[in-house]
């Protein structure tokens, strides 16, 4: 007969595959989010009534809606349209779709962060529009995106629960799977929790500390 496993021993290697499907998860949905998240952020704050209106609806659309239902519309919209992604790729690209609302936002709130009197001073110096938006303003907007888009992260960590649903084999599905395995409804979760806690805390810390060290080279 087989000895028997310890809990551990036996899903162990589970809760590390979903942990690791985790992580990979939110950092391709924070790149995707902090990319289209910075297009969508000068949309709006464009002076052109088109882009701004691109920029606001899209904005207003995806804040408005819960990802849950973005998620199945990423999966199977993209099957309609004859992309036949892996669940995780849809999972990342909803993710993704849905972080660069809320990234646009932190963005755009960095830029009007910076005095108007640095546009003004760019511009008497005789540089572009783009250029002081390039050099002058966005280097220090920088400085207060970061924070921001570091929550954004630990955010993202925890929202990537929401797409198990769709059949991605992060952490939250494979605590299903041990549900079922084991028979135990509860144990699985706690540890779970504990591992989203884990990660979340320690990334908060360590940007914390960061952010720390920024404001005082800033002195
Ligand atoms: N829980 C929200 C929803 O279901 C998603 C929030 C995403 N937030 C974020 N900062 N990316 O719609």
């Amino acid at each position: 007969m087989f000895a028997k496993q310890s809990f551990w021993a036996k899903y162990g290697n589970l809760f590390i595959k979903g942990t690791l499907i985790t992580l990979a998860l939110a950092a391709i949905a924070v790149v995707i989010g902090a990319v289209l998240g910075t297009v969508l952020a000068l949309f709006k704050l464009s002076p052109n009534f088109i882009l701004k209106s691109l920029g606001n609806i899209y904005i207003e659309y995806v804040r408005g809606t819960p990802l849950l239902v973005q998620a199945f519309m990423v999966f199977f919209g993209t099957q309609v349209i004859g992309l036949n992604l892996s669940a995780f790729a849809a999972g990342a690209l909803a993710m993704g779709l849905n972080s660069a609302a809320y990234v646009a936002e932190i963005i755009r709130s960095g830029i009007n962060s910076v005095n108007y009197g640095q546009t003004e001073a760019a511009r008497s110096l005789g540089l572009s529009k783009g250029k002081s938006m390039r050099y002058i303003i966005l280097p220090q907007a920088i400085k207060n995106i970061l924070p921001a888009l570091g929550n954004e992260f630990v955010t993202v960590i925890k929202e990537g629960s929401v797409v198990s649903v769709i059949g991605v084999g992060e952490l939250m599905f494979q605590t299903g799977v041990v549900q079922g395995a084991s028979f135990q409804p509860f144990f699985p979760l706690l540890i779970t929790s504990l591992i989203y806690f884990v990660l979340t805390f320690s990334i908060s810390r360590a940007l914390g500390y960061a952010e720390k060290r920024m404001a005082r080279s800033s002195r």
